[in-house]
């Protein structure tokens, strides 16, 4: 199994594994899953920048007893022309999984029609399903559930939205995506969040007004107004964004009194957020951030290891 976008879990596998994730973060400190995947190999491929992805997927692969490559088209003869699809077949033949953060989505799908081993999305211009598993986390952690729970996504409908609308809708959440029309998240994500939404009872609304979005909201998320590949386009989008889509004190008024803040990071104070909500008692960020730490473990142990994943995985209600 591929995990390009999210959509690729059940609603069912996507429980178990936030749940194994709970369960591996809970027993860090004494070494829960130290070795399971001892004497596997994975490369991670960075076209892009990346503090957390990077960092949480070399720490996980290490403490379940794996060795992670990284590396960057440069290094590669992927930065001199040879093919994706000769790439992932030759890494196929010395790793177990290939993770990639790549600028076009259409490559990574490429890559993984290729390749012999399991394929993981660590950010596309489309999608970021490992953040998405760290979100859900933490909006389980700190909400007591996923299900009803009113998430209000406020800004750009991007990577990181099109993962998280599919995944709140896979786990029944309501979802409500407060975007300036041309900035709405990607067809092909809407489509695939509706669809879970009708096997979920999950509700996904998208919308204009950001008050709308967050009316009444258990959670607001924001993301950056330019993401990586997309400097050129700064001065359009700022103008589209600001200062109409800034998750503020105002805005977080009208969420519930004990909604949360989140937000992927990195983040720009002063644009997609302010200082005072990103660094306020309401912001989830950095347990969100840590997450992706516990999350990915619970990721590779389920592609890599599933009968380790089951035995760990807490029985589920
Ligand atoms: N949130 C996230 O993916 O951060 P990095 O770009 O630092 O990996
Ligand atoms: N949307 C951002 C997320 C960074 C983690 C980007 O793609 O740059």
């Amino acid at each position: 199994m591929h995990f390009l976008t999210g959509d690729e879990l059940s609603p069912q596998e996507l429980e178990g594994l936030l749940a194994l994730a709970q369960r591996l973060k809970e027993g860090r400190a004494k070494g829960l899953g130290r070795g399971l995947l001892e004497g596997r190999s994975l490369v991670a491929i960075f076209e892009k920048p990346s503090t957390r992805t990077r960092v949480s997927l070399q720490v996980a692969a290490h403490e379940l007893g794996a060795l992670c490559l990284s590396t960057s088209p440069q290094e590669l003869q992927l930065g001199r022309g040879e093919s994706v699809e000769d790439t992932a077949r030759v890494l196929g033949r010395y790793v177990h999984a290939i993770v990639a953060r790549v600028f076009s989505h259409r490559q990574l799908e490429a890559l993984a029609s290729a390749s012999p081993v399991p394929v993981i999305n660590a950010l596309s211009d489309l999608y970021h399903p490992l953040q998405m598993l760290a979100d859900l986390m933490t909006v389980k952690e700190l909400k007591g559930g996923v299900r009803g729970k009113r998430v209000a996504w406020v800004g750009d409908g991007n990577n990181v939205c099109n993962s998280l609308m599919i995944g709140a809708c896979k786990l029944g959440a309501e979802v409500r995506v407060a975007t300036p029309v041309e900035y709405r998240p990607h067809p092909e994500a809407v489509e695939a969040a509706r669809r879970a939404c009708e096997a979920s009872g999950g509700r996904l609304r998208l919308l204009q007004e950001p008050e709308e979005a967050a009316r009444d909201a258990d959670v607001v998320v924001t993301d950056t107004f330019v993401s990586m590949g997309q400097e050129a386009e700064a001065e359009r989008r700022l103008k589209a964004f600001l200062p109409r889509y800034q998750v503020n004190e105002a805005l977080m008024a009208l969420a519930r009194p004990d909604a949360i803040f989140m937000h992927c990071l990195p983040a720009k104070r002063g644009y997609e957020v302010s200082a005072g909500v990103i660094d306020g008692p309401r912001s989830a960020v950095l347990q969100e951030a840590e997450n992706r730490l516990h999350t990915t473990k619970a990721l590779l142990l389920h592609l890599l290891a599933p009968w380790a994943a089951r035995e760990l995985t807490p029985p589920m209600p």
